[in-house]
């Protein structure tokens, strides 16, 4: 029996999903050109990766740059840190302009502390996993935060093979978010595809990290318009 409701309820939820691109593989000798792409297109974030080389094997920008995408950018930006002991700059990007910050869970000592902190500097404060960290872990903070990151991919670089282990990390934190009657969001980041995309709405993901299908896309604006509007 065809359900009119339960159908419009999906589809609705369909297109409530948010789409930040990352521009960790953009072009960075044309980077205002790319930042005024997004800007152009249907996303809702801008998504920065923050690498240190230390937490992870890559390094990529610090404060000025990310000062100067604030600049150019008119989508908040959803600064990703993978970085060792974050809590010696929550204040500078700030400064910078983050308006979404996320931690990784593995790189803080005193995690509750920190999640406050972002929040008192007037960010909405997030925390990552990666692949190997439970999402249980992350049960007695689930309330003080606007969203977890699972990462789909081991984090360092674009263009990653999506995690297919994922899925079941997701629909268990999914779980959690109800059971404690949390408003907290899902975001996924690493190896998004068209491909993936519908099934990870279905699993709850209510926010999806696009890098390389984004930017190595013939026409990036109409890839992120087919990832809002996925059929
Ligand atoms: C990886 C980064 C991701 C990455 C996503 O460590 O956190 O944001 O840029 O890129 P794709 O979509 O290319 O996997
Ligand atoms: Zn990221």
């Amino acid at each position: 029996m065809f359900h009119k409701t339960l159908f419009l309820q999906e589809s609705k939820r369909m297109s409530r999903h948010l789409i930040a691109p990352s521009i960790l593989t953009a072009d960075f000798l044309h980077l205002e050109d790319e930042v005024r792409m997004v800007n152009s297109s249907e996303a809702d974030l801008l998504h920065l990766d923050i690498m240190d080389g230390v937490y992870v094997p890559n390094l990529t920008f610090g404060f000025p740059v990310i000062r100067q995408i604030k600049s150019v950018s008119e989508k908040p930006l959803d600064v990703h840190l993978m970085i060792v002991n974050p809590d010696r700059y929550l204040d500078e990007y700030r400064d910078a302009g983050a308006d979404w910050l996320t931690v990784h869970y593995e790189t803080c000592k005193h995690l509750h502390r920190t999640i406050q902190k972002i929040s008192e500097l007037g960010m909405k404060p997030a925390v990552s996993v990666n692949p190997h960290t439970d999402v249980a872990l992350l049960e007695p903070v689930l309330g003080d935060l606007n969203m977890v990151l699972v990462m789909t991919v081991n984090p360092g670089f674009g263009g990653q093979k999506f995690i297919e282990a994922s899925y079941a990390k997701i629909r268990k934190l999914k779980q959690m978010i109800k059971d404690a009657g949390a408003d907290t969001l899902i975001e996924v980041d690493g190896g998004i595809t068209e491909d993936n995309l519908g099934k990870l709405i279905t699993a709850g993901v209510d926010v999806f990290v696009v890098g390389n299908t984004v930017f190595s896309a013939p026409d990036p604006v109409q890839m992120i318009s087919n990832l809002k509007h996925p059929h």
